[in-house]
């Protein structure tokens, strides 16, 4: 008789029927950049996370490729003063954010750096476009951004991660760095992202949400997945390195999707809400958040992710190597 029992009889056999295994190499750190020296800010709705200032941002990127954590997104924290409607510092190299991800670039030669190219840390309406009479525009948000993209890559980052949902925002980038001597700057699209309310915590990390409306008419409808295979070959076809569906565990099976559909390496972005809401719980003993953070991950590797990024890396990749 099949008895499917006997292959979890003890941890020999689960170790060596299981089918999907996390490693630090999956994982990328975000992190959010701020002005100054020694500055350390923390984030209420995301216990653990903290706005870091160049410096001390250093000796977290230290601490991670200790652990095997080799990638990371840098948000930078706008104050208000220095926001307006066309995101005017995302281009300029005399702002902080660009000469920080220079140093921080040159110093950590190999680990992978990534940038975060959408206007909304930088724009005084909080919207990821330019805003006219309450719309948001595209063409005219894509000149901002190719300008934004090429100032990052400038700083000698790995790659691009354009994260605005506009259209055409691939090859607009793609061929702007190309034509400017960096056709070796990778860009990891932002391919399906959902107009979702689990970014609400990292909206606080950066004060960056809509000043009016939301982001409806850009995100993509949480009630669909053809169109995430849709806005995939398009992302593909205009050059993408990587493809990427955001927030992650609601959407594991667009993740699989794209997984089975297209041949170029897949991330997934286990977001802000995504971590708080372990967080809060365990926080109130409702859980446990290691083992809750280690199925999280788990689950979206299983699904297809070749990459995530979460705000767990330090702490799964600690777990990790203590196991
Ligand atoms: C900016 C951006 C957002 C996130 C990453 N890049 C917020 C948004 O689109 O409103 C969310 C990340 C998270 O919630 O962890 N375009």
């Amino acid at each position: 008789m099949r008895r499917s029992r006997r292959n979890r009889a003890s941890s020999a056999i689960r170790d060596l029927v299981q089918e999907t295994t996390l490693t630090p190499n999956d994982f990328i750190s975000p992190l959010f950049l701020l002005e100054g020296t020694n500055r350390k800010s923390g984030i209420a709705s995301m216990p653990g996370v903290f706005r870091l200032s160049e410096d001390l941002m250093c000796e977290e990127i230290e601490a991670c490729l200790k652990l095997g954590i080799k990638g990371f997104v840098i948000f930078p924290v706008v104050e208000a003063s220095y926001k307006d409607k066309y995101a005017s510092k995302s281009h300029d190299p005399e702002f902080f954010y660009l000469m920080s991800l220079r140093r921080i670039k040159d110093k950590f030669s190999k680990a992978l750096i990534i940038t975060d190219a959408a206007m909304d840390p930088y724009s005084s309406d909080g919207h990821d476009g330019v805003v006219e009479g309450g719309r948001i525009l595209n063409d005219e948000t894509l000149e901002i951004l190719g300008k934004m993209a090429l100032a990052q890559a400038a700083t000698g980052v790995d790659m691009i991660g354009p994260s605005d949902m506009m259209d055409f925002r691939v090859s607009h980038i793609r061929n702007i760095l190309d034509k400017n001597g960096f056709s070796e700057t990778g860009i990891i699209s932002y391919t399906a992202k959902y107009a979702s309310a689990f970014y609400g915590p990292f909206r606080d990390a950066l004060d960056s949400a809509p000043k009016f409306g939301d982001k409806k008419t850009y995100q993509m409808n949480p009630a669909n997945s053809d169109e995430a295979v849709l806005e995939a070959e398009l992302d593909f076809n205009e050059g993408a390195d990587v493809l990427m569906v955001k927030p992650a565990l609601a959407y594991l099976d667009i993740i699989q999707r794209l997984k089975n559909a297209f041949h170029i390496p897949i991330a997934a972005y286990n977001v802000s809400g995504e971590y708080s809401m372990i967080k809060a719980a365990a926080e109130r003993g409702w859980l446990n958040a290691e083992e809750a953070m280690m199925e999280s991950l788990l689950a979206i590797k299983r699904s297809g992710a070749d990459i995530i990024l979460t705000y767990f890396a330090k702490d799964a990749a600690r777990f990790l190597k203590n196991q």
